[in-house]
């Protein structure tokens, strides 16, 4: 089984943006936790991050044919981009929408999702724990819980 971990802009100022909102860890140690995490149940997974929309989308179209699932935190191109929807679209890949911090209790132009119409689950608010769930839940659909 295949996973790309995919997140969006800001996501490696993880541990120095805002850590009211996001916590102190770093993007490279989210990395790190995801690796192990996955490799202690033989997925192999590709983390990947950007703070560029197209580049996000070529990533999307890049694992069409190759890979099982895709975790995603498309950071503020949550609330706005329509390309990222349609890449999600487009390859049919399962995939779950994650944020770190509960956009349901944030500002009101948080509270628009245009991927998680291309999503079959969301996990907000539960911090880096969001992201193994999210894993655990691709699992899940491949019958491997
Ligand atoms: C976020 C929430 C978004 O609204 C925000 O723009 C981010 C991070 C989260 O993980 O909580 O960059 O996706």
């Amino acid at each position: 089984m295949k996973i790309l971990v995919l997140n969006g802009p800001n996501l490696n100022m993880l541990g120095i943006r805002e850590p009211d909102l996001y916590g102190k860890v770093s993007y490279a140690a989210l990395v790190r936790m995801v690796e192990r995490y996955c490799a202690e149940r033989q997925i192999e997974c590709e983390c990947y991050q950007s703070n560029h929309e197209g580049d996000l989308v070529d990533r999307i179209q890049a694992a069409y044919g190759n890979t099982d699932g895709i975790v995603f935190n498309p950071g503020a191109y949550t609330h706005t981009s329509v390309a990222l929807l349609d890449a999600l679209k487009a390859v049919q890949i399962p995939t779950v929408e994650v944020h770190i911090s509960d956009v349901s209790s944030r500002e009101e132009f948080r509270q628009i999702s245009y991927v998680r119409l291309a999503c079959f689950a969301t996990i907000t608010g539960h911090g880096l724990d969001g992201y193994l769930e999210a894993i655990d839940l691709i699992r899940e659909r491949f019958g491997k819980a």
